[in-house]
């Protein structure tokens, strides 16, 4: 390999809500001695982004001079190259419009679109993100389930979606590909079916594909808008290289957008407001990520988490009974569910998730995620310490 993927870089000192917050009554709780503390809950990385990035924040960080700017059309050029990975054509400037998050990407076209009140269809097992900008907006989740086929794989289930979309006279939906927390990557003709359901319902699509960058191995990312012209029309898709790149504490999001009438209202409750602007090291950062540089730095790292992933699947499998992985297509993160360990033992998903963190595996609650017996566990950290971790689960926890 070219670039690291094991120095453990540490992050303490360093403002990481992964390592700092249990001490401050953030994510799990900080554990008992002698263990230390493996950051497995939020969705960030512990691995040093791609070299190309901190080169081009630096450059910028050496000119001392940051005031107004403008976005260049290197950092446009860059998004219409990275597009063009998922045979996006034809992009303009127009199209693209800056985003100070995903969520609050995905929150402001709620805003937009939708009535206090109005219910929102969307899937279960859900990012908890979205269940918690609802809230906060007045509107509420209609979830419809996702369902696992014989095989283990998430499945959309789409009667389920029409009827809910009918019933409820539902018009916003948000859609999220690929999948957190699952890992599904939908298929072209998965989308294209949900996406003739959303077009017979009239309903505005929120696509949410911050996770598109890390696809793994075997699997192709299939925009939402790409599969038919009216998708295009009735969707707005949000990316950010933070995910991939590991970047969220720059906030670097974007949002594209075909739809004239959709497009002119967003710039209006965000460029227009001033409360949602580009930040000029984010930029930089966005042009370093979205290069062959960030392109070679991250078919790298999709090898070292498919090969997190294949570890723990089969660790699990062996030495942890009663947990079921189904294997994720992106992210890094695993779903484990814990029905039978739970039943077998009668031990408590709460007594269960307090074993985790006492010897230090900070682990998430998969029951936000609207999973009553799941655990999401972050896997983006060097391999020695997801193998810790696991040699924990399976001595002092799965016992
Ligand atoms: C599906 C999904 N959307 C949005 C976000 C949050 O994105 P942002 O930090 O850009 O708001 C996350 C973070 O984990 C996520 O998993």
């Amino acid at each position: 390999m070219k670039y690291d993927f094991t120095t453990l870089i540490p992050r303490e000192g360093k403002d990481a809500l992964a390592v700092e917050g249990p001490a401050v009554g953030f994510g799990p709780k900080a554990p008992e001695p002698p263990y230390d503390f493996i950051p497995m809950w939020v969705a960030d990385m512990n691995f040093p982004t791609a070299p190309s990035i901190v080169r081009e924040i630096t450059e910028r960080a050496q000119h001392p001079l940051f005031g107004y700017f403008l976005a260049s059309q290197d950092y446009y050029e860059a998004i219409f190259r990275w597009q063009a990975r998922h045979g996006v054509k034809g992009l303009t400037k127009g199209n693209i419009g800056y985003q100070n998050g995903v969520l609050g990407g995905v929150a402001s076209l709620i805003r937009l679109c939708t009535q206090s009140g109005e219910k929102i269809l969307m899937h279960s097992p859900a990012y908890i993100g979205f269940t918690e900008v609802l809230k906060s907006l007045g509107r509420e989740a209609e979830l419809s389930p996702l369902k696992k086929d014989a095989q283990g794989v998430w499945r959309m289930d789409l009667e389920d979606m029409e009827r809910r979309l009918k019933e409820n006279r539902i018009h916003f939906a948000i859609f999220c590909s690929p999948h957190n927390p699952t890992g599904r990557v939908w298929t072209r003709e998965e989308i294209a079916a949900a996406m003739a359901l959303f077009e017979k319902y009239d309903c505005t699509v929120a696509s949410d594909e911050i996770w598109s960058d890390l696809v793994l191995p075997g699997h192709v990312h299939v925009p939402t808008q790409s599969v038919s012209e009216d998708a295009k029309m009735r969707t707005v898709a949000f990316y950010s290289p933070s995910k991939g790149f590991n970047l969220s504490g720059l906030w670097s999001s974007y949002h594209i957008v075909y739809n004239k009438t959709l497009r002119d209202r967003l710039r209006l409750v965000g460029e227009n407001t001033h409360y949602n602007n580009l930040n000029v090291l984010s930029m930089h950062a966005t042009v370093g990520a979205y290069s062959s540089e960030g392109a070679a730095w991250l078919e790298e790292l999709r090898q070292v988490l498919q090969e997190n992933i294949d570890y723990v699947c089969g660790f699990a499998k062996e030495n942890l009974p009663g947990t079921a992985i189904s294997r994720p297509e992106s992210t890094y993160l695993i779903f484990m569910d814990c029905r039978a360990y739970c039943e077998r033992t009668g031990r408590s998903m709460d007594e269960l998730i307090a074993a985790c963190w006492r010897v230090g595996v900070g682990l998430q609650d998969g029951r936000p995620f609207f999973e009553p017996y799941g655990l999401r566990i972050n896997l983006a950290l060097p391999k020695a310490r997801v193998e810790e971790a696991m040699r924990r689960l399976k001595e002092e926890v799965f016992v």
